[in-house]
């Protein structure tokens, strides 16, 4: 097992994006820390190995590259280790499924990647993942041309309803059930040689019971998602109700304003006012001036309530830098923005949170800090969002300001937090006397599988 550690290391670092190398980092630490406290024995080699090498391939699961890494990877150990070849393989299939990498991704990324271990490491050929659904039969994920091919389907639907312990699979084509409470909660098909059947069933077996947590948490965002579809369907209502307040309210005044006007055109050009042209015009004026009151009145509380309706399925990033350039012009602060990744899928929530902690946190920088410049960093993985404001100002003790602030009914730093944990997520102020301060938010990927997931009819190409 001599030096197989640092060859790992070195097909990792190749194999990872720059962005990940914390994570990699952490990962030989951990190694590291294996092998010392098994007293660099070659079994505490091997195990440190072997969970370096699941950390790694954690980190590539999803990339293009990742069966040709974990090809070499499985050469590396396998080559180092005084055991067999499927010993092995099995060892850093079930690391792999632990890996800290694979336990952050959203569900529909984790299924998929969870099905790809298998496939690359163990004896199965081709996978997929399936559910009884409202319409049916449906396939949550699937790695392979032919993972759903008629066939698999008939699989699928039969361990679904036999359940428990079956194994309903004849030939190539096999299936376990994914229990929860001891019950089918979806059902996992796989194809493997009749030779690697027992093999291939292990595989399925380690891969059903992590898929339990992970169709668990699929449905969970899918009921989520239901419920947010409702809210937006309300938030849909309360703007049309909004256009009608519009026009009941201060386009009405504004007409009768308008009306007036032009008779009282008519009469200073007629010269038939009411003797004293002078009285009669201030009162005249009083009063439009009174209307004109209740309609700048009616149409700021209209705005207000519209506020956050401006972010609905708009460019986050473009509100972002909206947001930022008020706030410099205002301030005379200077904001540098870097906006990166994909932010299609956020939901509605997420938005108006990003967008708030943002306003929330540059309003901070501008009444407290004194600072000169101000970040606003915002960044979309595959696993998380992640937001910071970070200023060059004079900084402040958190804790004594939080309990300050909670004392004199402040809601800036609180009310951020509260917002960002009500959607999974998780917001840390980082801030010392004499500075700089960083506020950082982290939300969670919350895309369910379905909307990701091969439709049902679609998932059936024909038989083989
Ligand atoms: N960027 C910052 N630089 C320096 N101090 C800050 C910064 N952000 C917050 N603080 C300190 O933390 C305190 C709490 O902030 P918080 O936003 O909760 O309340 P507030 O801004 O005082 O009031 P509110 O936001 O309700 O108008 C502030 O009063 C200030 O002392
Ligand atoms: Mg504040």
């Amino acid at each position: 097992m001599a030096g197989v550690l640092e060859r790992l290391e070195l097909l990792l670092v190749a194999a990872v994006e720059e962005a990940e190398d914390d994570v990699l980092d952490a990962a030989r630490e951990r190694a590291r820390a294996l092998l010392r406290a098994g007293d660099a024995s070659a079994d505490a080699a091997e195990r440190a190995a072997l969970a370096l090498a699941g950390e790694g391939l954690g980190l590539v699961l999803l990339e293009k590259r990742f069966a040709e890494t974990a090809s070499a990877v499985v050469d590396l150990l396998v080559t180092a280790s005084a055991r067999g070849n499927a010993a092995v393989r099995l060892d850093l299939f079930r690391e792999l499924l632990g890996s800290h990498a694979l336990g952050e991704l959203p569900p529909v990324a984790a299924a998929e990647g969870v099905l790809r271990a298998a496939v690359a490491i163990g004896p199965l050929s081709e996978a997929s993942l399936w559910e009884s659904g409202e319409r049916g039969l449906a396939c949550l994920s699937l790695v392979g041309e032919n993972a759903a091919t008629r066939r698999m389907r008939a699989c699928a639907r039969e361990v679904l309803r036999k359940g428990l312990g079956r194994n309903p699979g004849r030939g190539h084509v096999h299936g376990v059930p994914v229990l929860r409470w001891g019950a089918t909660y979806a059902a996992l098909v796989f194809r493997a040689r009749p030779a690697a059947r027992d093999a291939a069933l292990a595989y399925a077996r380690e891969a059903a019971s992590h898929l339990t947590a992970v169709v668990e948490r699929e449905r969970l965002l899918r009921r989520a998602g239901a419920h947010e579809r409702a809210l937006v369907e309300a938030s849909e209502r309360r703007l049309v109700r909004l256009g009608l307040d519009i026009h009941d309210g201060p386009l009405q005044v504004l007409a009768t304003l308008l009306g007036d006007t032009y008779v009282l055109r008519d009469r200073l050009e007629s010269g038939r006012g009411p003797g004293g042209h002078v009285r009669f015009l201030r009162a005249w004026l009083d009063d439009y001036a009174l209307r004109l009151r209740e309609v700048d009145e009616s149409l700021r509380e209209l705005a207000l309530s519209l506020e956050s309706q401006r972010l609905r399925g708009g460019d986050l990033g473009v509100a972002l830098r909206d947001e930022a350039s008020a706030f410099a012009a205002r301030s005379g602060i200077d904001v540098e923005i870097d906006v990166s990744g994909n932010f299609d899928r956020l939901t509605p929530s997420q938005r108006f949170a990003l967008a708030a902690v943002a306003r929330e946190a540059l309003a901070n920088v501008r009444e407290h800090s004194s600072a000169s410049r101000a970040t606003l960093r915002v960044r979309a993985t595959a696993a998380c969002i992640r937001a910071s404001i970070v200023d060059d100002g004079r900084g402040f003790d958190v804790e004594l300001a939080l309990v300050a602030a909670a004392e004199r009914g402040r809601l800036g730093l609180v009310g951020m937090s509260e917002r960002v944990r009500l959607l999974g997520g998780h917001l840390a102020v980082d801030s010392r006397p004499g500075g700089p301060t960083a506020i950082t938010v982290t939300l969670p990927r919350w895309e369910a599988l379905s909307e990701a997931a091969v439709a049902p009819a679609a998932a059936a190409p024909a038989g083989r």
